[in-house]
């Protein structure tokens, strides 16, 4: 399918590039954007070909530099709280992809950018990435997760100093605290982010699938439920070829070759 406002390239091995295109204005998010991102999604969700998904920004400059501003200075109450909902309906669509979706943070990932960014299932950031919520600077809050999502990645203290000054932080500092997992030299972002997806593609394809499933659900229940929701994933593993070949193939020594089924 051709976007307007996205590139997709779906490789041979298995890893689909987006790249969001918008690089006059920072790859800022309107609204053709958080529509093409959910068709998109929906469609490599569905393809059985695309086993990850890479998620990054066109230009040198900027991952997403969040909501596309110009879109926000009208927006009514009504409208302020369909804005955030729609854009947190596409979020959640690419947390629960079922594949892992790597960030590949080329530079600024602010706003919605920062939250697109925390929406995927790991981000690794050039070491010029700057990332940051800087909402209240506009004086709004973030509305695409980042509350929710901010939070729960870095923790309560350093999520409430980062949303309520602004402030951005650099890369090394984003991967001190836990908001993303690598920091790479910029020229080798997108090889970084590749060796991470197919480091992933090379495990059974259903325990990636009912782990980042277990995570997320876990989270957001408490201990005994996530623990419940852990046991039935796991007897669910049970039932799959790729367990039968996964522990057989350590026993017999040798690599073992995974279905997905
Ligand atoms: N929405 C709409 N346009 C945006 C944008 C956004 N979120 N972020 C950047 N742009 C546009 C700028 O208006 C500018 O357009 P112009 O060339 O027509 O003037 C262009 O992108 C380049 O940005 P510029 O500000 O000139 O680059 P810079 O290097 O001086 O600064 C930033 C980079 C990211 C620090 C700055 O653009 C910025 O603060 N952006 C807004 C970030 C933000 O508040 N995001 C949260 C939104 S809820």
């Amino acid at each position: 399918m051709a976007y307007e406002t996205l590139i997709v390239e779906k490789r041979e091995d298995g890893i689909a590039v987006v790249t969001i295109n918008r690089p006059k204005v920072l790859n800022a998010l309107n609204a053709t954007v958080i529509d093409e991102l959910e068709k998109c999604f929906t469609e490599l969700k569905d393809d059985p070909q695309v086993k990850a998904v890479i998620l990054t920004g066109a230009g040198d400059k900027a991952f997403v530099a969040g909501a596309d501003i110009s879109g926000l200075v009208e927006l009514n109450p009504l409208q302020g709280k369909e804005f955030a909902e729609r854009g947190q309906r596409v979020f959640n669509l690419i947390e629960n992809l079922g594949k892992p979706v790597i960030a590949a943070i080329n530079g600024y990932a602010l706003g919605g950018g920062c939250e697109l960014a925390m929406a995927c299932t790991l981000r690794v950031a050039s070491e010029k990435a700057k990332l940051g919520q800087p909402e209240v600077n506009l004086g709004i809050i973030p509305g695409y997760g980042g509350t929710q999502r901010l939070p729960r990645l870095v923790g309560k203290g350093r999520a409430m100093e980062l949303i309520l000054t602004g402030r951005m932080v650099d890369a090394q500092e984003a991967y001190q605290i836990g908001l993303v997992n690598k920091v790479v030299p910029h020229e080798k972002l997108m090889d970084e982010a590749i060796e991470l997806a197919k480091t992933i593609m090379s495990k059974g394809p259903l325990a990636v699938k009912y782990a980042m499933e277990a995570v997320n659900r876990g989270l957001e229940v408490s201990l005994e439920e996530g623990l419940r929701i852990e046991a039935d994933l796991f007897g669910i593993c049970c039932a799959t070829e790729d367990k039968t070949e996964g522990t057989k193939a350590f026993l017999e020594k040798r690599k073992p070759n995974f279905q997905g089924r």
